[in-house]
């Protein structure tokens, strides 16, 4: 199916990688990149750029006008550790953000992917394994959102026939766009000073375990539940998904297959270590498995080896 789109916080962890996928699946020009960072057609590519805050729903409307857009992939948020830093402004971005992009689509018939993530979920909830349906009382800002987010997507759907479709991501590794502040950061920066120092201080303590996915999965996850057949989606906003579970430690042993020598030690960021303590340990996707046959690809030593290389090319120019 051609779709023309538009993303927002386009510039971020996952927009400067969705957005060069979206547009060599449906061509340059059918994807609009858009931000509230100013600067940032650098990162994503040849195509249509756009400076655009989320919080002003008209300047929203006036894009999606204007280009035609069928379906918006909505990115922009602040994630976990900003939003407890900043609670305001997070309520603000996230839930007014999503508010003015469900009301734009209301109005213009387009579809909406909006990623949830595990920090939907909080000490409440059965942790291993988490099932798709089950008690969400997180106890940051931004879980909040997110759960407010999911039934958001929900009722436009219910209410409008608004064409909702989410994921709960968990913590995403990637070597493009540095993470955004949030708690699963710690297994991206690892790669990053595995790389370059051999070793590495983690801000979560050992045996912190969390759902993890490697940057490729998500977005095939985010593009083929855009692409399922509606009819099989009983769960359409926000299925979980997951591809692996870390700990440091876990991870420091897979590194070092491929960095010899590599350690790790520990200085416990209190605020991440307790965000980290009310998420899951292991999330059950079973439901995207059965209804749009989601399936990950990269395991713990593919994605492993993979981020070392690329990270290893980049520093040397190869
Ligand atoms: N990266 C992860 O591990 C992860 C995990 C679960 C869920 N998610 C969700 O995926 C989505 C994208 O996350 P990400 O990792 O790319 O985040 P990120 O922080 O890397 O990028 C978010 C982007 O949103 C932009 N932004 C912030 N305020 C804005 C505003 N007012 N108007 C327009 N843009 C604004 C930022 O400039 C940034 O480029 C978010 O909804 C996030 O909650 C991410």
């Amino acid at each position: 199916m051609q779709r023309t789109i538009l993303v927002t916080g386009a510039a971020g962890q996952i927009g400067s990688e969705l957005v060069p996928a979206l547009r060599a699946a449906f061509g340059d020009d059918r994807v609009i990149a858009t931000d509230v960072k100013e600067g940032a057609p650098d990162l994503v590519g040849a195509g249509p750029w756009q400076t655009l805050d989320i919080t002003d729903a008209a300047a929203i409307g006036q894009a999606v006008q204007k280009h035609g857009v069928d379906t918006i992939y909505h990115l922009a948020a602040l994630l976990s550790a900003v939003g407890e830093k900043k609670p305001t402004l997070a309520y603000e971005v996230n839930l007014g953000g999503l508010f003015n992009v469900l009301e734009v689509a209301r109005e213009s018939k387009a579809a909406v992917f909006t990623p949830s993530s595990i920090a939907a979920f909080g000490p409440d909830t059965p942790p291993d394994p988490t099932p798709q349906d089950t008690i969400q009382r997180p106890t940051t800002m931004y879980g909040v959102t997110k759960v407010a987010g999911e039934l958001l997507c929900d009722y436009y759907h219910l209410k409008y026939g608004v064409d909702a479709r989410g994921v709960r991501y968990p913590g995403l590794i990637s070597y493009v766009t540095p993470p955004g502040g949030g708690t699963t950061d710690w297994a991206v920066d690892i790669f990053y000073s595995a790389v370059e120092k051999g070793r590495y201080t983690c801000f979560l303590a050992e045996g912190t375990q969390l759902d993890m996915m490697y940057m490729p999965d998500a977005l095939r996850a985010a593009m083929e539940l855009m692409n399922a057949d509606p009819a099989k989606l009983r769960h359409r906003n926000a299925f979980n998904v997951t591809a692996m579970q870390l700990t440091p430690e876990k991870l420091t042993a897979a590194i070092a297959r491929h960095v010899p020598g590599f350690t790790i030690d520990y200085d416990v960021d209190p605020v991440r270590q307790g965000i980290a303590e009310s998420w899951p340990r292991r999330i059950d996707d079973s439901a995207a498995r059965a209804e749009w046959r989601w399936k990950p690809e990269y395991d713990m030593s593919a994605m492993t080896k993979d981020m070392i290389e690329k990270l290893r090319a980049r520093t040397t120019g190869n």
